[in-house]
């Protein structure tokens, strides 16, 4: 099967011209203008963008959490991604305690087997590192896992100590593996949530105000301490407020190889959202929590001078009816997550390079290049080059639409942007070759999407 895609804008991180591409057995074979050769399919994309598919590098499919799991699974999630623009997703497998890293992500391949409509990898969270589970994190990089992601709050839960913090970098430092750190002081704010619930203090609004920014930057600055320790660069997931973002500003200038993301939900989204009526502010119960409104333009200008590098979504979906509605009585009993991997690129397209934040050039970085070049996917992924997978999107930058749980893709009640009218639109996707988004339609295919090995940060 061939596939011709003719006219179109190829944008890239650092390119913008307008040429053919030409796809043959999943790869891009070439490109140019005025191609001289005969395809199975002719896609015309004249007065469009061609980009390389979105690379998200932080999504939660199929999570538990208690007796419930994230609300999409691997079929919904990773269709709903197509319907974004993702062509690939990096989700989170847990090794939760008692457990060895293998059995975890086997547990994990089997969510996504025969279900994912996009490509995929694995980080792995560690909740425990004993001596004798070291040798783990080897086996791990050698099954394409090459970034592991570890917890500095939810104590008693997924919280390890600095020790464990240090043992895992050192062995980063070892093995060449990318240490992903959730930055939020966990005992500090536990004491708050305490002193707050025996105050009878119970709203959604209280999940935010229990974790102040300061225990945010806190945890920055120690997981920035402890990388400089183990010589290993450090990827900061999350990233909020501008307390934290000032912490690896300041890192970064003193040339300490650090990292970060941020997520759509912290760009667009408010603490005012959790003041919602009827508990309707449990629908932005997420962690770290949204921040006050004038954070947004803080992160954006991070966003732009490159102290943040990725924009990833954090989806972690519980429907608002019979999900999130467990802790109508109590904020800590409300599952936290939000939905979102179906929307990055039209948010980030709409609200960055239409306002004129951030440049088109930047938006396919921070969305696709970036995140494949940091987790080992590129120039595989994240690219458009003549031996590339061939995953592209075909995005109209005139058309609109307003967002809506109405005729979103994702297995959710709600959207954290309901009404939000975006410009810009991903018309057409192909994974690998494979048209699976067809002018707004599906076209994919459930079990097609594949389990990238992925290679060492770069
Ligand atoms: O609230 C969130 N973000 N839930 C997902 C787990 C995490 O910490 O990324
Ligand atoms: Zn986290
Ligand atoms: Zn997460």
């Amino acid at each position: 099967m061939s596939v011709m895609i003719r006219n179109g804008r190829i944008v890239t991180a650092d390119e913008n011209y307008i040429a053919d591409i030409f796809i043959a057995q999943e790869k891009i074979t070439a490109i140019g203008v005025g191609l001289p050769y005969q395809a199975n399919r002719i896609v015309d994309a004249a007065g469009k963008y061609v980009i390389p598919g979105g690379v998200d590098v932080h999504t939660h499919l199929d999570m538990p959490l208690g007796n419930i799991s994230s609300s999409d699974d691997f079929e919904t999630g990773t269709r709903a991604a197509a319907f974004g623009g993702t062509t690939t997703i990096i989700d989170y497998a847990t090794q939760s305690k008692g457990m060895r890293m293998r059995d975890a992500l086997s547990v994990w391949r089997k969510k996504a087997e025969g279900k994912a409509c996009v490509d995929y990898g694995f980080h792995m969270i560690i909740t425990e590192l004993p001596d004798d589970y070291l040798n783990d994190m080897d086996e791990m990089i050698d099954q394409g896992v090459t970034s592991f992601k570890l917890f500095m709050a939810y104590p008693g839960v997924l919280m390890v100590d600095d020790a464990t913090i240090l043992k895992a970098m050192k062995k980063a430092a070892e093995n060449g593996g990318l240490i992903c750190m959730h930055a939020e002081d966990g005992n500090k704010i536990e004491a708050i949530v305490k002193k707050t619930i025996a105050q009878g203090k119970t709203l959604p609004i209280y999940h935010a105000l229990t974790r102040p920014p300061a225990s945010e930057a806190e945890a920055v600055q120690r997981a920035i301490d402890l990388a400089k320790e183990a010589d290993v660069p450090v990827y900061i997931v999350h990233v909020s407020s501008q307390d934290a973002l000032q912490k690896i500003i300041e890192a970064r200038n003193k040339k300490v190889k650090i990292f970060a993301e941020t997520c759509p939900q912290y760009l667009f989204l408010s603490i005012d959202d959790l003041e919602k009526p009827d508990f309707e502010g449990a629908k932005y119960v997420l962690t770290p929590p949204l921040r006050e409104k004038w954070n947004q333009d803080k992160l954006w200008g991070g966003i732009k001078n490159n102290h943040l590098q990725i924009v990833s979504t954090d989806h972690c979906p519980f429907n608002f009816h019979g999900q999130k509605d467990l802790g109508i009585n109590d904020f800590r009993k409300i599952p936290n997550g939000g939905p979102g991997i179906e929307n990055r690129l039209h948010l980030l397209f709409d609200g960055g390079v239409l306002k004129k934040r951030i440049n088109i050039n930047q938006w396919v970085a921070i969305i696709s290049t970036t995140p494949a070049k940091l987790f080992g996917l590129f120039p595989k992924k994240g690219t458009i080059e003549v031996d590339s997978d061939a995953d592209l999107v075909i995005w109209d930058p005139n058309k609109t639409h307003t967002i809506s749980s109405r005729t979103h893709h994702m297995r959710v009640d709600y959207s954290m942007y309901e009404g939000f009218k975006v410009q810009g639109f991903a018309e057409t996707v192909l994974l690998r070759g494979e048209v699976i988004i067809n002018r707004g339609e599906w076209s994919g295919r459930s079990g097609r999407g594949r389990f990238i090995k992925r290679n060492k940060y770069a």
